[in-house]
């Protein structure tokens, strides 16, 4: 049996009823968060739980529960469910209502959702790297926001897997934004070029976490944006998310990248990743 959570109640998924009315449904009006589970524990949960109370504010929707709250419903759920290497779900929707687009009263409340599951570690994509195609960013202006309103990614990453790719890059008026559900990265010169934090892209975790590394271990970055062509000619690309860590990309619009192998700065960065899984795994708690 496989534990859902849903409003302050766990039960098995078949149990659970969500309306037809739900906002989500409709509109894609909720956002989400995925956390990583590494041996049973939660990664960068906080920083997740941060991020999804600010996506929730960014479209003014309350959310009835503390980042503490919510990282005691992700505990739960992992160890409910014996997952040792997978991740977390969790979505909230401003709730059932009759179908309007502007948002329902006060008494209607935020439909919250979430489950764990076992997802081990692509450890050969991470390892062999992979291929990406690029794509237009369609997309809306508030990439920052971790909206449930996906069908510019979708529709993206759906091309990507058609042209035999494992993720899509997005460009926007010749500047590479992200990938359909990860980050970008680029090195040259042995410096690491990444998008800003601005509006145009999902300021990854998994990225927040490269760059306190690369502070870390000196290696210089370059929050600025970059064009296609630059992204092109880098010695080095990978892409991080939460459930892809760094991945090597070892070609683009079937261009090999450098000498069509992980880099020697992705591998470094690989390494002291690792470094914090290790820790996580060591942690008692
Ligand atoms: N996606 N950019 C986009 C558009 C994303 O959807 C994601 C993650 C990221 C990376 O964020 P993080 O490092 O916090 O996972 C960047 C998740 C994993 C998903 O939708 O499944």
């Amino acid at each position: 049996m496989t534990t859902y959570f849903n409003n302050g109640v766990y039960a098995d998924k078949e149990t659970i009823k969500v309306s037809i009315d739900d906002r989500g449904y409709y509109f894609g009006d909720g956002v989400y968060e995925v956390i990583k589970v590494y041996d049973g524990k939660l990664y960068t949960d906080q920083e997740h739980f941060t991020r999804f109370l600010q996506s929730a504010k960014k479209i003014r929707m309350d959310l009835p529960y503390t980042i503490d709250e919510f990282t005691g419903i992700a505990k739960k759920l992992a160890a409910d469910n014996g997952i040792v290497e997978g991740h977390v779900y969790i979505q909230a929707t401003r709730g059932a209502a009759p179908r309007m687009h502007n948002f329902p009263g006060e008494e209607v409340e935020p439909m919250i959702t979430a489950y764990a599951i076992h997802n081990p570690r692509p450890l050969s994509k991470i390892k062999e790297g992979v291929a990406v195609k690029t794509t237009d960013d369609i997309r809306w202006l508030r990439c920052d926001i971790k909206s449930l309103n996906l069908l510019g990614n979708v529709l993206a990453k759906q091309e990507a897997y058609d042209a035999g790719c494992a993720e899509a890059v997005f460009v926007r008026d010749g500047i590479v934004t992200e990938g359909s559900s990860s980050n970008m990265f680029g090195v040259k010169d042995g410096i690491l070029y990444t998008h800003p934090a601005t509006n145009l892209i999902l300021n990854g975790i998994t990225r927040r976490v490269i760059l306190q590394l690369c502070a870390k271990h000196s290696i210089g970055v370059m929050e600025e944006p970059f064009t296609l062509e630059q992204f092109k000619e880098m010695d080095e690309l990978f892409l991080t998310s939460t459930t892809s860590e760094i991945t090597p990309i070892v070609s683009i619009d079937g261009k090999i990248v450098g000498d069509g192998a992980p880099g020697r700065v992705t591998e470094r960065l690989q390494q002291v990743f690792e470094e914090t899984i290790h820790e996580l795994k060591m942690e008692i708690n």
